[in-house]
């Protein structure tokens, strides 16, 4: 099996472009400990801005002790990146484990000095962060339960692909094991638009932009980006790019069970008073036509009781 990369239709992203001049007027003076383009860490904001590592962990942890009627122990983080959600299980419990796989190894660098370095010694036992395709996951297996978060699987282009990564998944899990994956979709998940989003971190604050460039409903191919801009005006352009394909939920369920998984379940996000998320997730099996929604997908590699 080999990662699939079919040749683009879409030119290759651009590099990360640190905008430190404001064109027109003088950028203002930014305050002390802030961030500005010059020198901010595109991971320490990624982390900031897009991550929630602690209420992801909480959720799997409840629901896999939910299905499996016992607590899981190891955990593969599959694009993993910096590695936080797996330095974040190691933290939980004594008895955790957790290995990352990523093939970006300046990423998994600055994960090794800003997560796996400041955890305790006998933290530090429990993880490791591994320069590995998810397709090939050698000794990474036997594990109760593995992740596929930020929508990164959606890099695989075709049925094909995505099934051969998914009977992988399946074939690393112990008999009773669980895949967690989150989703995103509703109408504007295919609108070519920007949105912008305040990170409030007092001093240390910015906007994140996700950025939905260039979407081709032929293929289903899509082109998105992370900028972030800062209160001095300054921005980094192109922080991330991301070219994936926009599946749909039926797709991705029919996928599962194509590669064996026995049971699917889909956790919808409910609303506060005011119709935004609230950011508590229920399973269900109906849901409803958001223009903008973000699921999670809870697929056992057994039927539950078995
Ligand atoms: C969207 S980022 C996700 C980072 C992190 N998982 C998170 O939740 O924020 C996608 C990551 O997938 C990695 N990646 C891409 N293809 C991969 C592959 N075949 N095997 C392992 N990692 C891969 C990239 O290097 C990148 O770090």
């Amino acid at each position: 099996m080999t990662t699939e990369k079919p040749a683009t239709m879409f030119e290759p992203p651009p590099e990360p472009k640190r905008v430190t001049r404001v064109a027109g007027r003088s950028k203002k003076k930014a305050k002390k400990g802030a961030f500005t383009a010059e020198t901010a860490d595109i991971h320490e904001l990624y982390q900031l801005a897009v991550q929630h590592v602690e209420s992801e962990i909480d959720f799997i942890d409840e629901q896999f002790e939910k299905a499996r009627g016992r607590k899981a122990a190891s955990l593969r983080e599959d694009f993993c990146g910096t590695g936080n959600t797996a330095c974040e299980w190691v933290r939980r419990r004594k008895t955790n484990t957790a290995v990352g796989l990523d093939i970006d190894q300046p990423t998994l660098d600055w994960g090794a000095e800003h997560n796996v370095a400041p955890l305790t010694p006998e933290q530090r036992e429990r993880v490791s962060l591994i320069n590995r395709d998810v397709l090939n996951p050698g000794d990474a297996t036997g594990l109760d339960t593995i992740l596929a978060m930020n929508f990164s699987y959606w890099l695989f282009m075709t049925r094909e692909a995505m099934l051969g990564y998914f009977k992988s998944v399946r074939d690393s899990l112990v008999d009773d094991g669980v895949f967690f994956l989150d989703f995103y979709g509703g109408y504007e998940a295919a609108r070519e638009m920007t949105e912008d989003r305040e990170i409030d971190e007092g001093v240390k604050s910015f906007i994140y932009v996700w950025d939905q460039h260039k979407f081709d409903p032929i293929s289903g191919r899509m082109r998105c980006y992370i900028h972030f801009k800062f209160p001095d005006k300054t921005k980094i352009k192109h922080a991330f790019s991301y070219e994936w394909r926009l599946w749909t939920l039926p797709e991705i369920q029919e996928l599962l069970a194509e590669a064996g998984f026995k049971k699917v379940t889909i956790f919808w996000e409910g609303a506060d008073d005011e119709g935004e998320g609230d950011g508590e997730f229920e399973p269900v099996t109906e849901g409803e036509a958001d223009p903008s929604y973000i699921c999670y997908l809870m697929a056992e590699k057994q039927a539950p009781g078995t």
